[in-house]
């Protein structure tokens, strides 16, 4: 009989440098809204490496300040699990401009930490694909096979 999985959604969810001062308390409001943290890593990016996970916004108006912001300091990237990981992040995260946030989505993390349009606070991957590229950008070695329940386990 094949071996039961069962595939738990995951996403990155990424504390911006304007934020990392309250990463521990970010971090709670995670785990309080039902995500397991799976992995972290608190790194500062180089312009290069900002370019990188940015480069599907390369050439906009707002890309080099963009990259200017993301490599300013350090950073906390976490992997981070839950049923429908991504979208719910995203929405827990709220519209990418924080004085838009601030308006409509007041209970949003980018209302609560963020400042604009640009300095708001926190990043999520937007779709499965980028999910994907952007865990392998911050954890290369990541394990990427599902979580596999027990063979003792009946399906
Ligand atoms: P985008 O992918 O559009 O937003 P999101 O982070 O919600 O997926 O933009 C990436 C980042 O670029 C955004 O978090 C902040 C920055 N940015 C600006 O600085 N100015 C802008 O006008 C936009 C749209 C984004
Ligand atoms: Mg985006």
């Amino acid at each position: 009989m094949p071996k039961p999985h069962i595939y738990v959604e995951r996403t990155l969810a990424v504390i911006k440098p304007d934020a990392v001062h309250h990463a521990d308390e970010i971090e709670d409001i995670i785990t309080q809204n039902g995500f397991s943290v799976l992995q972290k890593r608190k790194v500062q990016l180089t312009p290069e490496q900002a370019s990188e996970l940015y480069s599907e916004h390369f050439g906009k108006m707002f890309f080099p300040s963009l990259i200017t912001y993301m490599s300013s300091g350090p950073i906390v990237a976490l992997v981070i699990a839950k049923d429908k990981a991504i979208s719910s992040w995203r929405e827990l995260i709220g519209p990418t401009n924080a004085l838009i946030a601030k308006q409509s989505h007041p209970d949003s993390l980018r209302a609560k930490y963020g400042t604009d349009d640009q300095q708001n606070a926190l990043h999520g991957s937007d779709s499965f694909t980028s999910a994907e590229k952007e865990i392998r950008f911050f954890f290369p070695d990541s394990i990427v096979e599902p979580i596999s329940i027990g063979d003792s386990a009946k399906s």
